[in-house]
């Protein structure tokens, strides 16, 4: 840390943010395979979320790979930058009062456990997004397992790379024999014991 750098305390906090929007300030981290259902599940959540009056935002692979992660590829350094800056602009965006619903493949369990440790541990809510490696690769929606095993692409989790499956995720999500208005309610009901997103609740 530079010690030129000091930080500053301003006067409107987190808890005054989050109670201004009536909501604990959370981040809700989706992890699983590519294809697992990650961003159409977080879409799901943040659906309810703005519907039921709450401040939600989602980050997803995808889009943050577009802009602020323009400069990362899949290399194992790479993917723990990745899901590093992540962690640090959740930490923002929770700061600012927000629940964040994050959908990263996050492959490592060091890396998830480090974006746990960045934000307060029981602000973290790990969801595993359980969809068999078979699964996803029959639905190979963007064609990548095909890549992958063609040698196209590589680092590839589950194919070329390891995936980590979670050991201690507060919720786990099943997707393959249920629909993903199902799943998206299973998570719901899940978050309501975990986190007060009932507008009348503070934090
Ligand atoms: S992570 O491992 O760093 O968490 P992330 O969720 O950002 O991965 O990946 C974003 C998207 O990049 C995935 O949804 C997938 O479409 C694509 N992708 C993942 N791994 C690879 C890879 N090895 N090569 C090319 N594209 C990939």
């Amino acid at each position: 840390m530079n010690p030129n750098i000091t930080k500053h305390q301003f006067s409107i906090q987190k808890i005054e943010r989050s109670r201004q929007k009536k909501q604990t300030s959370c981040v809700i981290w989706l992890t699983g395979y590519s294809g697992a259902g990650k961003s159409t599940l977080a879409n799901g959540i943040d659906e309810f979320l703005f519907k039921n009056g709450n401040h939600s935002y989602v980050l997803d692979g995808d889009n943050v790979r577009k802009g602020l992660n323009s400069d990362l590829g899949f290399s194992d350094d790479d993917r723990k930058e990745n899901i590093r800056r992540v962690g640090e602009v959740s930490k923002l965006f929770m700061d600012a009062g927000l629940i964040v619903i994050a959908a990263f493949i996050s492959p490592y369990r060091e890396d998830r456990d480090q974006v746990r440790n960045i934000i307060e541990p029981d602000k973290f809510i790990e969801i595993f997004v359980d969809t068999p490696i078979e699964e996803c690769e029959r639905r190979d929606t963007k064609g990548l397992y095909k890549k992958a095993r063609k040698g196209e692409i590589s680092n590839f989790p589950g194919i070329s790379s390891e995936f980590e499956t979670p050991m201690n995720a507060e919720i786990t999500v099943q997707t393959e024999n249920q629909s993903i208005t199902q799943s998206v309610d299973f998570i719901i009901k899940e978050l309501r014991n975990l986190i007060a997103m009932n507008t009348s609740k503070n934090d």
